[in-house]
């Protein structure tokens, strides 16, 4: 034991007065630590090799290896230390002098014990760099923030895989750059770690996110805000909900310029982030849904406000609350957690063929099963099944006989719209969470451009269907209507009253 590796190591108690006496090293809170720092030293490159050798990142992996084992490590070394000093200290009050070690480089046993000790710091302190940086990697990775803690994230990590920034950190967009950044992120990590512990996270997660970092500096570190310019094609296809399921196509323009010149043209839906004119608002409502009061700042430094004229708010009387500076994630607020409604993603899953189109009522069928709430995903993937196939059993018992098999490849389609769309443990869904990019669903561009919101000079924020998007081509096959300066809308289901005296969301609220 005396004469022990640890012994070896560490015993640089030389003092010759002392000799009588073991070195201060020899306590058990010492040893204990020597061996805990040895054990959690070893299991660490044992684990960062097969990290490193690894082609996925694994989270619980990478929680032990980056998070468990090192805070292990610290603690152990730490008590070779304290047990020294706690040692010396019953020494003392045993009457013995106890003094620090005395080190001699005269001396060759010395000098040797101080290379190898100096040498394996060196090898030691290079190691535990290299840790620490991919400790740094890993806690920014997409895998630590999407899947160490399963549940709470699942529906935002599910979405973001099937979303256009699937290739893009979560950091990038919750934590920006910067040291100050880094610090904030993993100060919030902290409380969260705590929350999901005990239990105490809101279902669903609670959006607006507050200390959100700005977009200037996420989002505009890579789109370039001034560079917006004409135009982007949207081809939309719907099925309506009779037994034939109807097809419908909506073909338009939308007029994403608004940039600066000489970048891009000024007008169009990018106009909001212009950068010499500044857009600000007040909201009554946790979503940000009800905003009654508007403030442009103008170029020129002219600020021009507008109040909705049916609340009971007035220019120099602005509702409380935050004044918030509009960004693109006022608009974009989903850009890569989008909960799709229902109809949405059936009438897309038809469009390019996961849904078989030809069954009678499938669209109707299909919405209905989605919307219905359910326990769990587990339940919500038995009863979507249970309930469309016996749709198609008994009212439509020839097809059911001749096509089961596309029936049973449809339903699947319907289930995995669920399982990407809807996730009743966490209460993530389309009805939580609110898209902003236009109008038919929820209020989204409708909340200010909506006829009501009126500036002093009589100024009203339109509702014109053509400042947004001009309507190209629409109608069912056979019957289509077109023209390159656009069509007036015509309502899918024929009725070109009601639309216009009432907002979409009116009858379009996500069934
Ligand atoms: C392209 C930018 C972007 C990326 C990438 C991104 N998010 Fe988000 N995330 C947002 C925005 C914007 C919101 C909504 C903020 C708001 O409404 O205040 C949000 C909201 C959230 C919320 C709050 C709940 C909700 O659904 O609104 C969670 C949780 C979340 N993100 C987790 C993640 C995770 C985990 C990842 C990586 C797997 C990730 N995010 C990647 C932009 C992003
Ligand atoms: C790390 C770079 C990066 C960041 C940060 C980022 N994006 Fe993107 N974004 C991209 C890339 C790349 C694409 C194109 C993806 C493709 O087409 O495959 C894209 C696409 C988009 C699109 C077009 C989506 C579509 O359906 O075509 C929008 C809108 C968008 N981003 C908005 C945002 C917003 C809002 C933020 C901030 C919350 C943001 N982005 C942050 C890189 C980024
Ligand atoms: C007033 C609301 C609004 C704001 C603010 C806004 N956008 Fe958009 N953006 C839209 C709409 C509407 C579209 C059209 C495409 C669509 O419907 O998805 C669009 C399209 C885009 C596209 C794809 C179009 C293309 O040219 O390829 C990107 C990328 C984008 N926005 C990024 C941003 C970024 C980055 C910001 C902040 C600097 C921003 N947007 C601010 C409403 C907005
Ligand atoms: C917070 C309120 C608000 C929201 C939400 C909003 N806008 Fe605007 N928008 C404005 C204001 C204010 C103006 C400027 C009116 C003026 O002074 O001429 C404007 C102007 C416009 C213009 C005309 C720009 C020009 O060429 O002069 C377009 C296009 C536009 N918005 C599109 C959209 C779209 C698309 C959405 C939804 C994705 C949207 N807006 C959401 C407040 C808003
Ligand atoms: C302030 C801008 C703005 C105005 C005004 C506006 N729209 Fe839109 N509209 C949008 C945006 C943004 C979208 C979303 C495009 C997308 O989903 O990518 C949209 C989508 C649509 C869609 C497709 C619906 C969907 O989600 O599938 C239709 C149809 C439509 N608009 C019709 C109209 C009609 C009719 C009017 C006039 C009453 C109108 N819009 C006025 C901005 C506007
Ligand atoms: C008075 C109620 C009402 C209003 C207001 C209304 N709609 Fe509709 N809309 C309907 C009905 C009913 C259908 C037929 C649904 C079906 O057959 O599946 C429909 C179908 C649609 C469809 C086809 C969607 C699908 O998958 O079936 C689109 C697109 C649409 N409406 C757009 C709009 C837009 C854009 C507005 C606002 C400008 C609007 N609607 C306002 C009642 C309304």
């Amino acid at each position: 034991m005396q004469k022990g590796l640890i012994y070896f190591i560490v015993d640089i108690d030389m003092c010759p007065d002392q000799k009588k006496l073991p070195g201060l090293f020899q306590n058990w809170l010492s040893v204990i630590g020597c061996i805990l720092s040895v054990v959690s030293f070893s299991t660490i490159l044992v684990l960062f090799i097969l990290d490193l050798k690894s082609q996925q990142v694994n989270p619980y992996l990478g929680i032990v290896t980056y998070m468990i084992a090192p805070t292990l490590f610290a603690v152990s070394l730490l008590l070779i230390p304290v047990g020294v000093l706690l040692e010396r200290q019953r020494r003392r009050k045993g009457g013995h002098g106890a003094h620090f070690p005395v080190f001699d480089f005269n001396n060759p046993v010395h000098q040797r014990r101080a290379y190898i000790i100096i040498g394996l710091s060196t090898v030691f302190l290079i190691f535990l760099m290299v840790v620490t940086y991919r400790a740094y990697e890993f806690t920014e990775s997409v895998t630590f923030c999407g899947q160490t803690c399963h549940q709470v994230m699942n529906p935002e990590y599910v979405a973001y895989q099937n979303s256009p920034h699937a290739r893009v950190a979560c950091v990038d967009c919750h934590v920006g750059s910067g040291v100050g950044s880094y610090v904030r992120s993993k100060l919030a990590g902290t409380q969260m770690v705590y929350s999901v512990i005990f239990n105490k996270y809101h279902r669903p997660v609670e959006t607006p996110i507050k200390n959100l970092r700005p977009a200037q500096e996420t989002c505009e570190k890579c789109h370039w805000p001034r560079q917006f310019f004409g135009a982007v094609e949207k081809d939309k296809q719907y099925f309506l909900s009779d037994e034939k399921n109807t097809p419908w196509t909506n073909h338009m323009l939308m007029l994403v310029g608004g940039g600066v010149p000489p970048y891009g043209q000024r007008g169009g839906i990018h106009w909001h982030m212009n950068l010499s004119n500044k857009i600000y608002y007040i909201t009554t409502d946790k979503k940000r849904q009800v905003i009654p009061w508007v403030k442009v700042v103008h170029a020129d430094g002219q600020e021009e406000i507008y109040v909705d004229k049916e609340s009971k708010f007035t220019a120099d009387k602005p509702p409380k609350g935050e004044m918030r500076r509009m960004d693109c994630m006022d608009c974009h607020n989903r850009p890569s957690h989008g909960f799709k409604v229902p109809f949405v993603a059936v009438n897309e899953a038809m469009a390019f063929g996961a849904i078989d189109k030809d069954l009678p009522f499938i669209k109707r069928e299909a919405v209905k099963a989605l919307e219905a709430d359910y326990p769990s995903q587990g339940v919500a993937a038995s009863s979507i099944k249970k309930s469309l196939e016996e749709f198609y059993m008994k009212k439509y018992p020839e097809i059911w006989r001749q096509k089961k098999d596309f029936i049973v490849k449809t339903v699947q389609s319907v289930v995995e719209i669920y399982q990407q769309n809807i996730f009743p443990d966490m209460k993530a869904s389309w009805k939580e969470y609110p898209n902003n990019i236009g109008h038919m669903v929820f209020p989204g561009c409708f909340r200010c451009h909506d006829n009501k919101h009126q500036s002093a000079q009589g100024k009203v924020l339109s509702q014109n269907c053509t400042i947004c998007h001009i309507i190209i081509k629409q109608g069912t096959p056979g019957a289509m209507e077109g023209s390159p300066d656009g069509v007036p809308f015509h309502h899918p289901d024929g009725d070109d009253d009601s639309w216009k005296q009432m907002n979409c969301v009116d009858c379009h609220s996500g069934s």
